[in-house]
């Protein structure tokens, strides 16, 4: 036992693998999906280093069924295995057929949106609304369970407020109708984002059902995705803000998980790797300038997580990778970054 298992506690050996209806994961840490963030190289990467699944971003059903040229890029899970594609919206004919499309594209499973907090989703009776009104969502549920063979899974927060907190009683009958596992956020909606995680109130969704219970919220070290299990009874974790310029990340949650120490960081070679397969893959995908500009948060995401783990970025290359116009530039800075004599850390 290493002094790391010594602090935080080691989750017992043969931790069993997740299985979600027909499909059986290698582990039990997740990438959350993130809107404008989760792209499709954002998830390949992660699975890649070992996060047990990844979801796509939110995509409105309707307008991923019309056939919007972003959402069904939103939606694309070439090279991702097991691809999942999340589902949002308000009526069950869009949410079914957009299941309908999901799976004719490949994808192993479909989630359902039923924690997005925005305004904008809300205020069309979407996302976290649907827990002010759980007919509608179950409708919506039985809608999109109808219309696929594959399995159905939802993502909630612990209620609209904390006055109606209705995560299990949702759970509970989501279900009854055929939903295969559950991911709960441990905040309302109404807190949005503020104040901190509640790992300890999704224990009462995981008392309510058999299916496996995801727990999310605030996870950022190993130690805390070990405290959130042991706190919320999950049978694994989403982790989603912690992951974005460290994909790697939810990997080492899962190794630790199975085999009860930590593994290696990344290395110097596998950082700038990934910034550049991240790079070129939106490039790839929207063009020069668009698949950089929507890279930025990414590089710039990268380049802060090098200099939290001791890589010494100078100020020029962490202004010009957010700023630069020219790929050709931002290759060459990453370059610079990981690669430059003197510039790694040595760890
Ligand atoms: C920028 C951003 C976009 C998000 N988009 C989605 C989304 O499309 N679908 C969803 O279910 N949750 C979305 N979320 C919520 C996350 O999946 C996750 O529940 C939340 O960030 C808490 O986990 P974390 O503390 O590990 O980030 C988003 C969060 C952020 C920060």
């Amino acid at each position: 036992m290493n002094s790391y298992d010594e602090k935080i506690g080691k989750l017992p050996e043969n931790t069993p693998l997740l299985r979600i209806g027909s499909v059986q994961l290698d582990g039990c840490a997740f990438l959350a999906p993130m809107s404008g963030v989760t792209d499709l190289y954002m998830r390949r990467i992660a699975r890649r280093f070992g996060a047990s699944l990844v979801v796509s971003e939110m995509v409105a059903s309707d307008e991923y069924v019309r056939g919007d040229v972003e959402t069904r890029l939103r939606a694309e899970g070439t090279g991702v295995e097991p691809h999942v594609v999340q589902i949002a919206g308000s009526v069950g004919y869009w949410m079914g057929e957009a299941a309908r499309l999901a799976e004719a594209s490949g994808a192993a499973i479909v989630d359902i949106n039923m924690g997005c907090p925005a305004k904008r989703v809300t205020g069309g009776a979407a996302g976290s609304a649907l827990m002010r009104d759980l007919d509608h969502a179950l409708s919506l549920i039985e809608a999109t369970v109808k219309a696929v063979k594959i399995p159905v899974t939802l993502k909630m927060r612990l209620g609209w407020d904390h006055d109606s907190l209705n995560a299990a009683e949702l759970a509970q009958k989501a279900e009854k109708s055929g939903i295969q596992l559950v991911t709960v956020h441990g905040r309302t909606r109404q807190q949005f984002y503020t104040g901190k995680a509640d790992w300890q109130a999704i224990a009462a969704v995981k008392d309510a059902v058999k299916i496996p219970v995801i727990a999310n919220g605030d996870c950022s070290t190993v130690a805390d995705a070990v405290r959130m299990q042991q706190l919320s009874h999950a049978d694994g974790v989403m982790i989603g803000r912690s992951a974005v310029g460290r994909p790697w990340f939810i990997g080492e949650v899962a190794h630790f998980q199975r085999f009860g120490y930590e593994r290696a960081g990344p290395s110097a070679d596998e950082r700038a790797a990934s910034a550049i397969e991240h790079l070129s893959g939106l490039v790839g995908q929207m063009g020069s300038l668009k698949g950089l500009r929507h890279a930025r948060k990414h590089l710039a995401a990268y380049a802060e997580r090098a200099i939290f783990d001791g890589f010494h970025v100078p100020d020029h290359i962490k202004s010009s990778l957010v700023t630069s116009e020219s790929v050709e530039h931002v290759m060459a800075l990453l370059d610079e970054l990981f690669a430059a004599p003197g510039l790694r850390n040595v760890a």
